[in-house]
């Protein structure tokens, strides 16, 4: 009954903990990939003024021209470069199924990193591409001759992700200037989703789109202003290609919420620096308390994720153990072909962290039989 293309695209491995979670009594959750703070309320209120001013219609497809420009200018702030061309989009989910729909057509092989955000893997198999992984155990440092190594005449995209889902990596700049230079050489496309791009605790945050103008940039406001309810995402990039996938959106997402494209005009209102500082601090603590354990574990330099080994048996017996305990985290193998990792999330209040990391010192040693 279903169409081919849907053969090779399954429920994200992530719905499963929630299906567990559904029977823990006040779980420890540490599974959740938003904030744990809310909007703004300068934000909530001008969302409010927006719904009573009447600003419920459809906007043009490419979003408001107040905030194209103002995306424009904070893309020339952070990343050096004026965009040819931006537009509002749905998120960044959005933003990814538009550029795959746009550019990927049956057989061409996209690279995108192992482990992945779990939506990549599902939209090339959507769009029949076939995806090509690049390998970021042990460190989830990515070298750059590694994904030349993966290039194909077939190869159309390839996909970066810094900060990064699930290991809270982040692509250092040198490592940028060597992936653009192979990116020319093979005159690729890059996606680069730089959701996370407000989450870096350790450096400046660096872009590939600073290095490489065949780069769609995706970015948006769910999780720098805890919003990813209002689907909020904006593209930037080449005229060529946004073109044809604004024309794409005309005909699915139509446009991004109306009154939320409005609230985000006063995005630039709001300093959100004290909460990326909390989580830093957060970082700290979780990454110390699981040294202390006895857990091996790459220090995450970015967003709120962070992705050690499990010390005995697979992701999911591991992860298992936890949920008997009512702390929930992800299998690795939800984001990997591997099955050795599992995903916490830091974005929680301190009690919750503090009764996460108790929990993961009382199980770091396999069960007695
Ligand atoms: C790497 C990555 N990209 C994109 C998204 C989705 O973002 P949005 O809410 O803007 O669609 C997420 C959400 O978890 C993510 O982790």
């Amino acid at each position: 009954m279903f169409a081919h293309r849907l053969e090779n695209v399954s429920a994200s491995g992530i719905r499963k903990i929630f299906e567990l979670a559904t029977q823990v009594e006040n779980p420890i959750n540490l599974s959740i990939g938003q904030p744990d703070f809310d909007v703004p309320a300068v934000i909530k209120q001008a969302a409010i003024r927006a719904i009573e001013n009447n600003q419920n219609t459809y906007t043009v497809t490419q979003g408001i021209e107040e905030l194209r420009l103002k995306i424009s200018e904070s893309i020339l702030q952070n990343r050096g470069r004026t965009p040819e061309s931006v537009f509002v989009s749905s998120g960044v989910s959005g933003g990814l199924f538009l550029a795959m729909m746009a550019l990927v057509n049956p057989g061409d092989e996209v690279i995108v990193p192992d482990p992945y955000f779990v939506v990549y893997k599902n939209l090339i198999h959507l769009v029949e591409g076939i995806p090509k992984y690049y390998n970021l155990y042990p460190d989830f440092e990515i070298k750059a001759e590694k994904i030349e190594s993966l290039i194909t005449e077939k190869t159309k995209l390839l996909i970066l992700n810094s900060p990064s889902n699930p290991t809270g990596s982040v692509i250092s700049k040198e490592t940028l200037v060597e992936i653009a230079e192979i990116a020319e050489k093979h005159n690729l496309i890059i996606v680069s989703d730089e959701i996370y791009s407000s989450f870096v605790y350790d450096e400046g945050f660096s872009s590939i789109y600073s290095y490489y103008p065949r780069t769609i940039l995706l970015d948006g406001y769910s999780k720098s202003y805890g919003m990813p309810g209002w689907r909020m995402g904006y593209v930037a990039g080449p005229s060529d290609i946004l073109a044809k996938m604004s024309t794409l959106q005309q005909f699915s997402f139509v446009c991004a919420p109306s009154f939320a494209q409005h609230a985000c005009l006063e995005v630039e209102k709001v300093d959100m620096t004290p909460w990326v500082k909390s989580y830093k601090k957060k970082r700290d603590f979780v990454y110390e308390a699981l040294l202390r354990s006895g857990y091996q574990v790459t220090k995450p330099r970015g967003s709120f994720y962070i992705y050690p080994s499990v010390p005995w048996g697979t992701d999911e017996e591991f992860c298992q153990a936890a949920v008997e305990r009512s702390l929930l985290m992800i299998p690795g193998s939800a984001f990997s072909s591997q099955n050795t990792h599992f995903r916490i999330s830091f974005a929680a209040s301190d009690d919750t962290l503090e009764k996460g990391v108790d929990v993961l010192a009382q199980i770091s040693q396999p069960p007695k039989k």
